[in-house]
């Protein structure tokens, strides 16, 4: 037997239990008379003694040469430290050794397996497994269990099956590029890895199994971000017989059940705002409202005096930032410059300082007065002591810019707070989106998803202002699930493709199996699927998705363990009727 206990269970009730314990060596520390080793497994840390008066001299010797990492059982009674560690669940007892076997020696590992660790990010790609064994990757994983297996209990009560849909499928437009896999049987032919399970769990609406789940691996070809991996893990849900207020309740049932499971917090209903006003509001679809410093738009009250800049401008608009009027010129010349900066794109910043004494102090006072400024300071709710920051500009480029200072004003104050949760749902987008480089539209969310009600006639006349039957949850500024009530009548999913620049041909030749399904009585039906590994990371706190996939990809899209992708062999090549132009 290799162990009766783990290294994390031992307390004080456990004194005088003879027990059996294996585990790596996290530690040793060598006083001559005695040696003490803390053993680690995934449970806690134990420490043994080795005592020259109490264990087998030869043991002492042995532990003394305990290398890092090596894999130990050791045999021996539980006692009470004479100095306590409060530090740790175990810290009231140790266990003095009687025996000791060396299980697996252990190299000297590449980086300190500790919490705080002094491995940089590549070397510890490359060794992930020594990585998994250090307390925050571990407990991200352990973290992502307990989320999963939530979500498994509640939609498992409310009559959901888990089915599984294939991985070897054919292409599934979601807007990024898709991975694909070479057919040796079908020479010339490839399949491609599902960047979503979408057109199966539809056709399993069709079939009706009614409520679907997967917790599934989807695969985008796209270019990485904190937030993205090129394959991630989805929660993916379909409903029949569904509108969209019965799919909301259900996934806000969900979120709620977590937040309170996994944080003992009650949550109310979740706020409810258009796309439009999100855009208008926050200058993004996906906003953090943990905080406020909503968007004030000036354009009615900026644009009647000589400031040229501000007259040309489609929008003029600004946030109220609190505190922010103590800032010195020199704070406000870098906050200028951050704005300027080509991942943000701004020309230039225009601010008004509320002073405490009621007064203003503006960059432009050449051109505005203090009854200007006041009307700008009441459009965008400043109080005294607030710094007014003002965009200007084209419509999209201004919000985008503007809400890119929001986030960074509310990190460099903290107002986003890890362990505060400001859920909300962003409803009525767009159907379709003008794609400006080739004139062409496509659609936001994917093609099976249906209009408003009572739309359909407009996307003949004015196909942009089409709203979609679509809904994005948002959680502290992250897109964690999008959904849609679907298409489920043939013709109108005809008509979408053809405004998304499908020929029937074309449309019949990729999705004529979905059309197909529809013919024979497809229910109504719409769904959602969660980011897995968004939702967890914004759960557990933090939103590099990466800290919580055991195996993550690095920013090239790299698995710099395994090395992969590689290069493949002429023979296998040749297997699958591919050459390489090189
Ligand atoms: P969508 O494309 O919005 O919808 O994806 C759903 C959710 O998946 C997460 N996500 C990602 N997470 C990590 N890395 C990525 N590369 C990545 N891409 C997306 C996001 C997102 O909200 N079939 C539809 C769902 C439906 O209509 O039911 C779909 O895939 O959190």
């Amino acid at each position: 037997m290799f162990r009766e206990n783990t290294c994390g269970e031992l307390r004080a009730s456990h004194v005088n239990l003879n027990t059996t314990l294996s585990g790596w060596v996290h530690k040793v520390r060598d006083k001559g008379f005695v040696v003490w080793v803390d053993l680690r497994d995934r449970y806690g840390i134990t420490q043994l003694v080795f005592d020259e008066d109490r264990s087998p001299k030869s043991l002492l010797e042995k532990a003394r040469e305990l290398g890092r990492e090596t894999v130990i059982m050791v045999n021996g009674g539980v006692i009470e430290r004479a100095s306590k560690n409060p530090n740790i669940p175990t810290g009231d007892i140790e266990v003095l050794v009687q025996k000791l076997e060396v299980l697996n020696p252990s190299q000297l590992p590449p980086f300190t397996i500790e919490d705080d660790t002094d491995g940089g990010e590549d070397i510890r790609m490359k060794y992930r497994y020594l990585d998994i064994r250090r307390n925050p990757v571990k407990n991200n994983l352990i973290f992502r269990h307990k989320v999963t297996m939530e979500v498994r209990k509640y939609l498992s009560e409310y009559g959901f099956i888990e089915v599984e849909t294939p991985y070897l499928i054919k292409s599934t437009p979601e807007g990024a590029r898709d991975f694909l896999v070479p057919s040796r049987m079908n020479a010339g032919q490839f399949y491609a890895l599902p960047q979503s399970p979408q057109t199966f769990k539809q056709l399993l609406m069709v079939g009706g199994m009614d409520k679907y789940f997967q917790i599934v691996k989807c695969f985008r070809d796209e270019d990485l971000r904190a937030d993205r991996q090129p394959e991630f893990t989805q929660i993916d849900c379909e409903m029949a017989f569904v509108e969209q207020d019965d799919v909301l309740y259900t996934f806000e049932g969900l979120t709620k059940h977590l937040l309170k499971e996994i944080h003992g917090l009650e949550t109310g209903d979740f706020p409810k705002i258009t796309y439009d006003e999100a855009m208008r509001k926050y200058g993004n679809d996906k906003p953090d409202i943990r905080f406020g410093m909503e968007f004030g738009e000036l354009n009615s009250v900026a644009q009647h005096r000589a400031f040229n800049v501000f007259n040309s401008a489609e929008l003029v608009v600004g946030i109220a930032v609190p505190g922010g009027a103590s800032y010195t010129r020199k704070e406000i010349d870098k906050l200028i410059d951050w704005v300027k900066r080509p991942q943000v794109g701004a020309m230039g910043m225009v601010y008004v300082k509320c002073n405490e004494d009621g007064t203003f102090k503006s960059s432009v006072d050449k051109f505005y007065d203090q009854n200007d400024l006041q009307k700008w300071a009441e459009n965008t709710g400043a109080q005294s002591g607030d710094l007014i920051c003002v965009l200007s500009g084209k419509i999209k480029e201004t919000r985008s810019q503007l809400s890119a200072l929001r986030m960074e004003m509310a990190e460099r104050l903290g107002l986003r707070k890890p362990d505060e949760f400001a859920p909300l749902w962003v409803v009525d987008f767009p159907l379709l989106e003008l794609d400006e480089e080739t004139g062409n539209y496509h659609a936001m969310h994917h093609p099976f998803t249906s209009p408003k009600p009572g739309q359909i006639e407009v996307l003949d006349t004015d196909p942009g202002a089409v709203r979609a039957n679509a809904y994005d949850l948002v959680l502290n500024g992250n897109e964690i699930g999008g959904g849609s009530i679907r298409i489920h009548d043939k013709e109108i999913q005809a008509t979408m493709f053809k405004h998304l620049g499908f020929t029937p041909e074309q449309a019949k030749a990729q999705f004529g199996f979905l059309m197909d399904a529809f013919q024979y009585g497809a229910p109504p039906h719409g769904g959602i699927a969660f980011g897995l590994d968004r939702l967890v990371a914004i759960l557990g706190g933090q939103e590099t998705i990466r800290d919580f996939i055991a195996f993550p990809k690095n920013n090239s899209g790299r698995d710099v363990m395994i090395d992969a992708p590689s290069p493949i062999d002429e023979e296998q090549l040749k297997e699958l009727s591919l050459k390489l132009d090189t």
